[in-house]
């Protein structure tokens, strides 16, 4: 099947790009390349552009007119940035996606795929998180997340689109052939921190905070090999139709996790196990905005999607660090 792959310059989507054409589907891009380099689309039937852009669209899909399903990843995805700019965030992630939807309505393409995030949901002081637990997004990007599933809930039961909403938890390493991975320069996530740690290009790498209430006092998150999390879209796109019939609506929304928590000290332990040696931290307070954290239930993704996580911590972070050995030579930075 070909199919379009909003975001597909970004990490995620040059993964998914990657595993839908392992698995014999051919991924069409469209990116601005706002953020996503130009690097990871080489190669690949690509369109630079803005996903609001509709005659865009139309040419897209008149030179593919076979184009089966819709991914749509593409969005201004940091968190810290999105408190400061917060008009950027709605304008992109939720007014741009609308004009998106009703274009792809419009050409007979309905069927998409949305990538949302676990950050929709409220903290919880139980940490497992089922695709009903309370909403509660702490940030404009997660709340623009949270808007942009509920315009494709109310396209969807309108008989405007037929969607699967994909709830992310924490991706983390490469792809099997370490052609993609974080490209960021300066990466603000925790495990990004921790390898320039690690590769001494920080003096230690700082634990903020370590008085939650979780089982060593550190943050906790579910971290998934993005391998894993590509290899769910090509589920989600092959059983598309039968995901919307087991869940009865016109709308599936499905956790994308692996269904265990990993605290921060768990998490460096892991990179010294791969390393062989150990990362320098030091604890810090708590960081703004900073959740306790949460990790997937995932029931439904293994019984609608059949789909489950192969990968393991210390393979994520393998793969990570060997993303981080091997970007200088895909991106010329180190
Ligand atoms: N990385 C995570 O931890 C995580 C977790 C949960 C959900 N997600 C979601 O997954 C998706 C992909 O995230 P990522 O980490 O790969 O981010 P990314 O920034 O690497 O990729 C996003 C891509 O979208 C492109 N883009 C942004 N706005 C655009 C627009 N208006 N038109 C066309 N292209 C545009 C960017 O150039 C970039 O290539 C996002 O929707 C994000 O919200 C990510």
């Amino acid at each position: 099947m070909k199919v379009l792959v909003t975001g597909g310059a970004g990490y995620i989507g040059a993964i998914t790009a990657s595993a839908l054409e392992r698995a014999g589907h051919t991924p069409v891009i469209l990116d601005s390349l706002l953020s996503g380099p130009a690097a990871f689309v080489t190669g690949r039937h690509f369109y630079r552009g803005d996903i609001a852009d509709r005659g865009l669209l139309r040419r897209i899909v008149d030179e593919h007119t076979d184009i089966g399903a819709t991914i749509h990843l593409a969005a201004r995805v940091v968190v810290t940035e999105s408190l400061a700019r917060p008009y950027e965030y709605y304008r992109d992630n939720v007014a741009r996606s609308l004009e998106l939807f009703d274009e792809l309505q419009r050409l007979g393409k309905p069927r998409l795929i949305f990538s949302s995030s676990a950050s929709v949901y409220a903290p919880t002081e139980k940490f497992e998180v089922s695709e009903n637990s309370p909403i509660g997004p702490q940030s404009p990007y997660a709340r623009s997340k949270r808007m942009t599933e509920l315009i494709v809930e109310d396209l969807a039961a309108a008989g405007e689109l037929c969607a699967l909403i994909l709830r992310y938890f924490n991706p983390i390493g490469s792809d099997p052939d370490l052609r993609f991975g974080m490209y960021v320069r300066e990466p603000s996530h925790v495990l990004g921190q921790l390898v320039l740690a690690a590769h001494g290009q920080r003096d230690a790498f700082p634990i903020t905070g370590t008085d939650y209430p979780t089982r060593d006092g550190t943050g906790l998150r579910d971290y998934i090999h993005v391998w894993d999390l590509a290899l769910a879209h090509v589920a989600a796109v092959e059983q598309f139709d039968a995901v919307l019939e087991r869940s009865a609506a016109a709308t599936a929304i499905v956790n994308l996790g692996t269904g265990r928590g990993v605290t921060v000290r768990e998490l460096v332990a892991a990179v010294e196990t791969v390393l062989g040696r150990s990362v320098p931290t030091r604890e810090a307070p708590r960081r703004a905005g900073d959740a306790v954290g949460a990790y997937a239930n995932v029931d439904r993704a293994r019984e609608w999607l059949g789909w489950s996580t192969q990968y393991s911590l210390l393979d994520g972070v393998a793969s990570a660090l060997a993303w981080a050995e091997r970007r200088e030579h895909v991106l010329g930075y180190p």
